[in-house]
């Protein structure tokens, strides 16, 4: 992830690009570099490490001017040196500024190097700041060149350009990376995200995929994909709105449960093209991807049943062995670690002692590699192990974990499909199959959130209940784990999770018209079976609440109650059928008048053993 930001003003840009870039930080942080377009040409500072480093070179060596394009960055191509950091260029007059990853771009450098163009970094940008500059040899006008050039490029990108001519004006494009505009008086602006640009103007327009966009110090013209003219709207920022706010919400937790759709698509973006996982997502060296024969997740918490979850798309997708086990129990005994077994920690603060812990023992014992999927990118985690993949949640704020939780699967699932695809595991149409049904994960989010109120319904026959038992089968278990920790956090129920099969092995004993029984009945190989399991409860008097997609053939019937999941591919059930289990422990919570986003003895980072 980089974040880009871009201005052309009245006045001397640096600073609001500086402020712009210190705003985008938690997009990237091993570098960063501003380019001031003025009279004398397209002059920069670029920088190692924080923003900060970048505003003592600019203290120190002031550029000014009324054209400027920002970038922080966080490396994927190339180590994050000063010589890859952006803005490139090519030649003195032009440069650039990129977000996302160019599939082809080792095509490319070949086609422009026997061109005669000479690279200055390892990166995946400067293939595209030359092929611009190549087009303007044969096309005087800057914004067709851009155009043209991006006809070459395969992959996801938001790009801003500069070029020192008379005609003053960004140009700037957007292909599966986010990129907006913002608005001012007499002044433009472009930005990975709104938030870059808070300091200076609250009115935005959100390009779409495929948009180019010229924009000067009067205007802004978008071309759509097919090169049409199009005028969007303006949106007015709601400054209520930010990590630390509750906005219209009541409790944290809510308003995080309510953030998935958005955060599972910033989880997705740049790591995944139109057919295939990217797998340059996992930094410079994704080599272990090859040769990574066994799997071995640590994890605590909510983290550690978003492992057991990908124990089963690790199995059956790449036929690699998996084996899943929380930190605290794995840091204190011996540990047989099989050739070329992958240490994959999951930690939603990356700064959990266990975890850790877990982490230093591991790297005594001879693992391939380790991978750290986490939400914090500065974390200590995240800069011991040796690769990342950021889940791009956001804040979250409230104790129990939701948006961390589902963005972490989203991680996860788009490993489990890297490791199977570089593995040979895994066909090129089946790997096409799988992620066209990940791009549709944040509108099944979005149906799945719509059952809320249906859901607050039922949570008041919670509200004398002290036990509750979840059941799942398959992927489906470690989401009864979650479902049932849930509740248990927040509402202080007694909840319990067991593996459907394993009912009649003893919670059997416990079913009476006491204890509610909550159940995800995916429509999936595994529903007949879980459907005699039903039958076992029913039978014996139990209360029973089943979450499934209409297609299950459930339907309210005495001692049933049924609320319908949106029907999705069986790969991504687990991930939808967490929302109605987040929703239902929120409204129980509430019923119970706890202390949602804060309950008792509870805390969000487990810093000490
Ligand atoms: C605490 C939090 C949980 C979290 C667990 C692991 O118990 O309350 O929500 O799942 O720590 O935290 P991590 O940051 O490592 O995911």
């Amino acid at each position: 992830m980089c974040g880009i930001v871009g201005a052309i003003a009245q006045r001397n840009v640096a600073k609001i690009l500086l402020e712009g870039l210190s705003r985008l930080e938690y997009r990237g942080y091993d570098s960063s570099g501003v380019a001031i377009n003025n009279e004398v040409g397209v002059r920069a500072h670029r920088a190692v490490g924080k923003v900060q480093a970048l505003k003592n070179k600019f203290e120190a060596t002031p550029l000014d001017g009324k054209i400027g394009i920002a970038h922080t960055r966080w490396a994927t191509h190339g180590k994050p040196t000063e010589n890859n950091a952006h803005p490139h260029f090519s030649g003195d007059d032009l440069a650039i500024v990129h977000n996302g990853i160019i599939e082809n771009h080792e095509k490319l450098r070949t086609r422009l190097k026997e061109q005669g163009y000479v690279f200055k970094s390892e990166t995946d940008t400067e293939v595209i700041v030359h092929l611009i500059h190549y087009e303007l040899r044969d096309e005087s006008d800057f914004l067709l060149a851009v155009k043209n050039a991006l006809k070459y490029l395969e992959g996801a990108f938001a790009i801003a350009v500069t070029l020192n001519d008379q005609n003053h004006r960004l140009v700037a494009a957007r292909k599966g990376s986010p990129l907006v505009v913002g608005v001012g008086i007499e002044e433009n602006f472009v930005a990975s995200d709104q938030l870059a640009l808070l300091h200076v103007t609250d009115q935005f327009v959100f390009l779409e995929e495929g948009d180019v966009v010229e924009v000067t110090r009067d205007g802004v013209t978008i071309f759509d994909s097919k090169d049409v003219i199009q005028e969007r709207p303006v949106h007015v920022f709601n400054h209520n709105v930010d990590a630390t706010d509750k906005g219209e919400f009541r409790h944290y937790m809510m308003k995080e449960i309510y953030e998935q759709p958005k955060v599972i698509a910033a989880c997705l973006e740049g790591r995944i093209s139109d057919n295939k996982v990217l797998t340059d997502c996992f930094g410079v060296d994704s080599s272990f991807l090859k040769s990574v024969e066994n799997v071995h997740i640590i994890a605590c918490g909510t983290s550690y049943h978003a492992g057991m979850v990908a124990k089963y798309w690790i199995e059956d997708l790449a036929n690699l062995p998996c084996t899943v086990e929380v930190a605290s129990e794995y840091r204190y005994r011996k540990v047989a670690v099989p050739k070329d077994t992958l240490f994959l920690t999951l930690s939603q603060s990356g700064e959990t002692a266990d975890t850790l812990a877990a982490l230093r023992k591991a790297k005594e014992l001879g693992y391939l590699t380790s991978l750290a999927i986490c939400n914090v990118p500065s974390s200590t985690l995240v800069r011991e192990s040796a690769l990342t993949l950021l889940t791009n949640a956001g804040a979250e704020i409230g104790v129990a974990s939701t948006k961390a939780f589902t963005t972490q699967l989203t991680a996860l699932l788009i490993t489990s499909i890297a490791i199977a695809s570089e593995k040979e595991a895994l066909s090129a149409i089946k790997e096409a199959e799988l992620v066209n049904s990940m791009r549709s994960l944040p509108a099944h989010i979005d149906e799945a959130l719509k059952q809320d109120v249906a859901i607050k319904k039922v949570s008041d026959r919670f509200a004398n209940k002290h036990n509750a038992l979840f059941l799942g089968r398959g992927p489906m278990f470690p989401i009864a784990l979650e479902g049932s920790l849930k509740l248990k956090e927040i509402s202080y129920i007694h909840a319990e999770a067991y593996p459907a099969g394993e009912l009649k092995h003893g919670p059997l004993a416990l079913v009476d018209e006491d204890m509610p029984i909550i159940t995800m009945v995916p429509h999936n190989s595994m529903l007949d079976k879980l459907k005699s399991n039903l039958q076992e409860v029913a039978a014996r008097g139990g209360e029973l609440y089943v979450f499934a997609d209409k297609d299950a053939e459930l339907q309210n019937t005495e001692g049933v109650i049924f609320t319908e999941v949106p029907k999705v591919d069986e790969i991504l059930e687990p991930i939808v059928h967490t929302i109605p289990l987040q929703l239902l422990s929120y409204h129980v919570a509430v019923v119970k008048g706890t202390d949602v986003d804060q309950p008792r003895n509870l805390a969000k980072s487990v810093t000490v053993e």
